[in-house]
């Protein structure tokens, strides 16, 4: 993990956000080689979820929403959890659900805060719990701590209405208290903690302008915000990420088939891309790990450095979220299949709320996966007979950032300026390509390796002679002389493979 952290930062994949201030450990920057990581593992994923599809379309919704609809997704009072903290050995604790007080019982805890750290018993006394780490009685009261980020929407200041509205009056700690929500509540809205609300609020506007027939999808990719107790492992959990989520609307009846069709389709979609296809799994959740919404569910995992850990939840959330928006609305969330006799009345044509297979990927955790999965140290030895290690990113071609680096051997001659010819060669084929002159040629293959470029072309003597060029392939290193049409011929057809 670390040499990956290192990696990202010296070659500008990844920095810290605001750096230059000491850096804000719950957000990242992606640079210039993963921004183009990011954004080409976002298209495979469109590509593969909407475009070559025709039962998916898309959607691009605001990340702030009406907040209602965060009260009657659940978000509100389902994302939000008693913490307790360990006065003695300073551990953090997350309750799973309103902990029972009774005496002699025992509760259940979530080591470090985390919603799915590992569980542990805290005994409870006449004087509160007893810390499961260090036994220690002394325990914080309980406070609730919501995950999503609050903020004001409007002209308004709710702290200036706070203010004028308590002007003049002797009021309580707790009519203050009162006051101040009050005033927040006029203005509060959320920061989304998922894409995947917006596909159901905009239900019945997609599935009627796209003339959408059940079973179909709506599918969205954009940043959610989570107020994370715990961010760990460089970009693996942040509070600003990206997700790329899909809503699958099914019959009734049918979503255990279209769960396991989902999971096999999303782990597939992994393993096409992946140097190690055996490191992503799926793992079923335990009926306590379910999430409020979610009757089954699957993980996709992927073996991290610090061991199995979730990439992507595929849940059956049954058709919890359309019938509680369509009670708190009064739109009608349903669908009407004419085909179909109601299985109570008999009678042709069938109304009934669509149940939900939603596979649930994290762009910015796929792009850390990824990157561990291309991560590779190959032993040699230098023309001196020295031990060195060539540090190998093997990205699948169709995400690696560059595709090709054209390379003149040298700054004269005439190199340079048929290199740039050769780089816009490959611009008229829609590769992307980069004319690289900076340092020795080993260097630059290194460099290229480095990066996941998966070709190298040099531009030589013999080029200038008779228009051949040489193609180095970054995980063989084999050099293999030919034309430039071939050049192209080659990487358009593996970037198409
Ligand atoms: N709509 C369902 C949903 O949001 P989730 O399992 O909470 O489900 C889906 O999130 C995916 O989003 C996760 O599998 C993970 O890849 C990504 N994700 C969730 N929280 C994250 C965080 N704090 N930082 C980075 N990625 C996160």
């Amino acid at each position: 993990m670390t040499k990956i952290v290192s990696l990202c930062k010296r070659r500008g994949f990844v920095f810290q956000s605001s750096e230059i201030y000491g850096g804000l450990k719950s957000s990242y920057d992606y640079g210039p080689l993963g921004v183009e990581l990011k954004r080409n593992i976002a298209a495979e994923w469109w590509r593969s979820m909407v475009t070559e599809r025709e039962d998916v379309v898309g959607l691009d919704a605001s990340i702030i929403m009406h907040p209602k609809v965060w009260e009657t997704s659940g978000h509100v009072s389902g994302f939000s959890d008693p913490l307790v903290d360990c006065l003695n050995c300073k551990e953090r604790f997350r309750a799973d659900k309103a902990p029972k007080k009774e005496p002699g019982e025992s509760v259940s805890f979530r080591e470090g805060g985390r919603s799915d750290g590992k569980k542990l018993e805290a005994a409870v006394t006449d004087k509160g719990y007893v810390c499961p780490v260090c036994g220690s009685p002394h325990m914080s009261d309980e406070r609730q701590f919501n995950g999503m980020f609050k903020t004001s929407l409007g002209p308004v200041d709710p702290l200036d209405k706070f203010i004028k509205g308590i002007q003049g009056k002797d009021l309580s700690q707790k009519e203050l208290r009162a006051q101040l929500e009050e005033a927040l509540a006029s203005t509060n809205v959320y920061l989304r903690p998922e894409t995947a609300q917006a596909m159901f609020v905009q239900f019945l506007n997609v599935q009627q302008t796209s003339s959408m027939k059940v079973p179909f999808g709506i599918a969205q990719q954009g940043k959610s915000f989570r107020n994370e107790i715990v961010v760990e492992h460089f970009i693996f959990r942040s509070c600003e990420f990206e997700q790329m989520e899909m809503e699958f609307f099914v019959e009734p009846g049918t979503q255990k088939e279209w769960l396991e069709y989902w999971t096999k389709t999303r782990l597939d979609w992994y393993k096409s891309f992946a140097n190690s296809p055996e490191k992503f799994v799926l793992r079923r959740h335990d009926s306590d790990e379910l999430a409020h919404y979610s009757d089954d569910c699957y993980d996709v995992e992927y073996e991290y450095p610090w061991g199995f850990d979730e990439l992507e939840g595929v849940a059956s959330r049954t058709d919890y979220d359309l019938s509680r928006h369509a009670a708190a609305t009064g739109a009608k969330l349903s669908y009407f299949d004419q085909s179909k006799p109601d299985p109570e009345t008999g009678k042709n044509g069938w109304r009934y709320t669509p149940y939900v297979i939603e596979p649930a990927a994290g762009l910015t955790r796929s792009l850390l996966a990824f990157l561990l999965d291309a991560y590779t140290e190959e032993k040699g030895v230098d023309k001196n007979g020295k031990e060195k290690v060539r540090v190998v990113l093997k990205l699948h071609p169709k995400l690696a950032p560059i595709k090709v680096a054209v390379l003149p051997l040298m700054k004269k001659d005439g190199h340079p300026e048929k290199a740039r010819e050769i780089v816009q060669a490959f611009r008229k084929a829609g590769v992307a390509v980069k004319y690289d002159e900076q340092q020795a040629i080993g260097k630059r293959y290194a460099k290229h390796d480095e990066i996941g470029t998966p070709f190298c072309l040099t531009v030589d003597g013999d080029t200038m002679e008779d228009g051949t060029i040489t193609i180095r392939d970054r995980d063989t290193t084999e050099q293999e002389r030919v034309s430039v049409e071939e050049a192209i011929a080659r990487v358009v057809q593996r970037l198409n493979s």
